[in-house]
């Protein structure tokens, strides 16, 4: 059975010529199950007929916010409400501009202001118009705001170029959506994950930091999300996009990540501790720039809250999981602060030139109490996902104790 079976999809169809795949799209979403309702926007009434989306869908198509006799039968919020997600294919550069702007002029965009639903986007548009900056900004406007981008694809344009802007085709669509419906192995738990590095203010402009990118604490929310986790990220400062279906929350110092986090950890069932969390913090901010003047001079530090160990000491903690970076003696450090800090698992790596941070690939020990496994090194993505697996079959294993035992 497909994973759309019983999903309702809200499929935003906006003015761009490859709105005659919208309508193989509608086809292939029916056929594999899943509820559409089709949006069209004026410009999309340029390329494609209410007729054709009507007839594939097997619903009226809506396209007007104004229409009081459709908006009584069901309004536009109950609508924003009644989908699973938000898919706009094709995606116009106007549409795009209209969303960054979070402008609510017509029935579309005031859906996609409306609704909880994740929003996902398959721009289609050309070449010189994807790779203006204006359209860029606008992009990074909605990944920062959550919207996810899938596609545009390379290759021959309807306007005779050839490059990026092809919408993606409606058979790798249905493949992705495949993909974000799939029941995972976290489905139903509630995941909080700390990423990034911290910065603890010296004074109005310097800060103490450290390389983390924040790299291995996104890839993880994104797994964790993907294996059917609901998902929120506790960020230091990173420049990377929020993960589809994820909800982040920024911060700067780790006592304010320490708050954001304590706030949410009684609804969480587990919890991920990749941030790089600075150890001290100045003991005091001076409230302006310091001025330089004597040869020496030396800042006073004082320690920061350890989150990670603060949660599992917690009397109801979630399955707590802690990351830990060595440069020798890799098992003997990790199990100590397994022990230490009473977490549930621990996932080790070494650090040193060529291998942490700023690395794209890293390889990890992953231990728990009596046991343990060896990830190679491969994409942090990919490591992230065998992480969570593990993660995933040890909380299991964990609540079945915990309930042989109660
Ligand atoms: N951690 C945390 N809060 C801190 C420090 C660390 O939550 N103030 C978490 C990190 O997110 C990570 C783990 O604790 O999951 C790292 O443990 P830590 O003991 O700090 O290990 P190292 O950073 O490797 O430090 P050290 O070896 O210096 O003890």
């Amino acid at each position: 059975m497909s994973n759309l079976d019983g999903k309702r999809l809200l499929l935003g169809v906006s003015g761009s010529v490859a709105a005659y795949k919208s309508a193989i799209l509608v086809r292939l979403l029916r056929q594999a199950g899943a509820e559409v309702q089709v949006v069209l926007t004026e410009g999309g009434s340029r390329f494609i007929g209410e007729a054709t989306l009507q007839a594939l869908s097997g619903r009226p198509v809506r396209s007007d916010l104004w229409d009081a006799a459709v908006e009584a039968a069901m309004g536009h919020i109950e609508l924003a409400r009644w989908a699973d997600l938000v898919l706009i294919a094709p995606a116009s550069a106007n549409l795009l501009s209209a969303l960054a702007q979070g402008r609510a002029d017509d029935l579309l965009t005031t859906l996609c202001l409306a609704t909880r639903a994740p929003v996902v986007v398959a721009p289609a548009m050309n070449r010189a118009m994807w790779e203006h900056p204006a359209t860029r900004r606008n992009r990074a406007l909605l990944e920062a705001d959550g919207v996810t981008f899938w596609g545009p694809s390379t290759g021959p344009q309807a306007c005779g170029e050839e490059g990026v802007g092809r919408m993606e085709a409606p058979e790798q669509i249905l493949e992705r959506l495949e993909r974000h419906f799939a029941p995972g192995p976290l489905a139903g738990l509630r995941l909080l994950v700390t990423a990034g590095p911290t910065r603890e203010a010296v004074d109005p402009v310097r800060f103490i930091g450290n390389r983390s990118s924040g790299r291995m604490g996104y890839a993880v929310a994104r797994a964790a999300r993907e294996l059917g986790a609901k998902v929120t990220l506790v960020s230091g400062p990173v420049s990377l996009p929020t993960p589809e279906g994820v909800e982040r929350v920024m911060v700067e110092s780790a006592r304010q990540m320490e708050g954001e986090v304590l706030a949410r950890i009684e609804q969480c069932d587990i919890f991920v501790a990749t941030a790089a969390v600075a150890d001290y913090r100045p003991r005091e901010i001076a409230p302006q720039k310091i001025k330089k003047g004597e040869e020496r001079m030396e800042l006073a530090l004082v320690r920061n809250p350890d989150i990670l160990a603060e949660v599992a000491s917690l009397p109801d903690p979630p399955f707590t999981v802690g990351f830990a970076a060595e440069s020798e003696a890799l098992e003997d450090h990790a199990r100590q602060k397994l022990r230490n800090k009473r977490l549930d698992m621990i996932a080790a790596n070494l650090v040193g030139p060529g291998r942490g941070f700023e690395e794209e690939e890293n390889s990890l020990k992953i231990l728990w109490n009596g046991g343990g496994v060896d990830l190679p090194r491969v994409r942090k993505e990919l490591l992230a996902r065998r992480l969570l697996e593990i993660v995933a079959e040890r909380y299991h294993e964990k609540q079945k104790h915990k309930a042989q035992g109660a």
